[in-house]
């Protein structure tokens, strides 16, 4: 299956995204996560996409398409994927359509997690994820058995640096005038899912797959 998880931030696309692709057994490819192990690693991409990450503004369309195209090229990605994040912008979207006609797929859904603004900054001064392996927890709705601590790999728990008030009301604003348009792109090709995402974690993931398994049968 090919899956797109839409939505605003702190909507739960990584960890809607981290279940299904162990269900499903595809990859998942979340852009952040991919901009921030560059960072991390202080590659060439990493110091391009670190101003903009920081301060939640979009890095630039090129940059974030041709990593994907890369990304969308490995063998892991021929069986389907989940992607989280990406496309955020109408051309990335119009991009997406252009890689996946060339390689003969096309996309099974558009899922949108839908949240209220007021639990969003709830959501993600909360959050807090494995510096080890990445899985995310979040201090009051999802924590971990020992504080700081990932149940998985016994790592070491961080707060993301646009995880603060200031830069989740600019990442907001962002999304509604870059990445809002994108709902009635899908709609209009017949893909957009919504889905409740004001909901317990396992039940947002049970109407996914209920509507995954609608999609299929
Ligand atoms: P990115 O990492 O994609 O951030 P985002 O879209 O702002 O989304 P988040 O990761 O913050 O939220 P999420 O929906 O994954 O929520 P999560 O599951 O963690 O992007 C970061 C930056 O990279 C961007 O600002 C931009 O600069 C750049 N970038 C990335 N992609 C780009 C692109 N395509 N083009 C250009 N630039 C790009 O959940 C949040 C918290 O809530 C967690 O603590 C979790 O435990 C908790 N939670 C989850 N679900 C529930 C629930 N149902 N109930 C209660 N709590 C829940
Ligand atoms: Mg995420
Ligand atoms: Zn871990």
């Amino acid at each position: 299956m090919r899956i797109l998880l839409m939505g605003p931030p702190g909507a739960g696309k990584g960890t809607q995204a981290e279940a299904l692709a162990e269900k499903l057994g595809v990859p998942h490819i979340a852009t952040g996560d991919i901009f921030r192990s560059q960072i991390a690693a202080g590659t060439a991409l990493g110091k391009k996409a670190k101003e903009y990450t920081e301060s939640g503004r979009l890095v630039p369309d090129e940059v974030t398409i041709g990593m994907v195209s890369e990304r969308l090229k490995e063998s892991d990605c021929q069986r389907g994927f989940i992607l989280d994040g990406f496309p955020r912008t109408v051309a990335q979207a119009e991009a997406l359509d252009q890689i996946l006609a060339q390689a003969g797929q096309k996309l099974d859904a558009a899922i949108d997690i839908r949240v209220p603004d007021q639990k969003i900054i709830e959501r993600l001064t909360g959050r807090r994820v494995c510096r080890q392996c990445g899985v995310t927890y979040h201090l009051v709705f999802n924590p971990p058995q020992r504080p700081g601590i990932c149940d998985a790999c016994g790592g070491e728990l961080y707060q993301r640096s646009d995880d603060n008030e200031a830069t989740v009301k600019n990442r907001l604003e962002v999304y509604r005038r870059q990445t809002a348009p994108l709902i009635d792109y899908y709609r209009a090709k017949g893909l957009l899912r919504p889905v409740n995402g004001d909901a317990p974690i396992d039940a947002v993931l049970s109407a996914i797959e209920q509507i995954l398994g609608r999609d299929a049968g």
